[in-house]
């Protein structure tokens, strides 16, 4: 493997980002351009209605060009196998950045409708321009808000998308990771879920997820069956990382 894959410091860009990281909780962008440049990518690279080579060409930008966040190639496949194992009629993610991580689910769970909620409309407009390219946005919706803004768009996902009592079939947690397990928690008040929905959360150890990850152990075998599956921060093999996969029981 070459070796600006795999020792990330190496590479500029991962050094810009790192620069640029607090801008994420706000701005939910690095700071640089480099989400809107992606899209640009994909638009000029990836065969238009090819989800395949829409996602391999984000994957190229994040490896060749610019350092992204997305859930990336390597956890990616492990979101696809419990994206497939739920099989999902409806899905949330919670992150949508430029719309890989939904797009990935759209495509192992082909009959899905699939939202993703996102702080930031940049993210949502260049994710919604992904998507169309892919061919998916006739299912693929980025629903702009928080869980956590009082309410709001937890109604807005229940009075115009349809969530509704034990309808969600899979959750991925991706987002602001000390809201994982407050966000977890109000869609289990919600009572979206239903015996058999999956939760999958990416960066459980990087940058961390303490109390979520806490949480699923003192629920082991209670409300929820968890694995904790180990990997690498994405586009990188030097950080170690974990993605929890989780069953919910009741
Ligand atoms: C790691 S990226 C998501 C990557 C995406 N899931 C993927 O795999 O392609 C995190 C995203 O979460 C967004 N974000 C941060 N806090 C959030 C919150 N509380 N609710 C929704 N989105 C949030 C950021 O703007 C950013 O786009």
């Amino acid at each position: 493997m070459d070796l600006k894959r795999r020792i990330p410091l190496l590479r500029w860009s991962v050094w810009r980002m790192a620069a640029g990281v607090r801008n994420i909780t706000t701005t939910g962008q690095i700071g640089d351009g480099r989400e809107a440049a992606a899209v640009d990518y994909v638009l000029a690279h990836a065969r238009a209605g090819d989800i395949d080579d829409v996602l391999a060409t984000i994957d190229k930008f994040a490896y060749e060009k610019s350092m992204l966040i997305n859930v990336g190639d390597e956890k990616g496949l492990l979101l696809d196998a419990a994206v497939r194992r739920a099989d999902p009629a409806l899905a949330l993610e919670l992150g949508t950045y430029c719309g890989y991580g939904a797009l990935r689910i759209a495509r192992a769970a082909p009959n899905a409708k699939v939202f993703s909620v996102e702080l930031a409309e940049a993210n949502a407009a260049n994710a919604r321009r992904i998507w169309a390219h892919a061919g998916v946005a006739d299912r693929v919706t980025c629903v702009v808000g928080t869980l956590g803004d009082g309410g709001r768009t937890l109604d807005a996902l229940a009075s115009e998308h349809g969530f509704a009592s034990g309808a969600l079939d899979f959750l991925f947690l991706d987002h602001d990771k000390d809201a994982y397990l407050n966000d977890l928690l109000s869609i289990m008040d919600r009572g979206w879920l239903h015996k058999g929905s999956i939760a999958v959360a990416d960066n459980v150890r990087v940058p961390g997820a303490p109390k979520y990850r806490e949480y699923m152990r003192q629920q082991q075998g209670k409300l929820w069956n968890t694995v904790e599956h180990k990997a690498h921060l994405e586009y990188q093999s030097m950080v170690s990382d974990l993605v929890l996969e989780s069953d919910y029981l009741r």
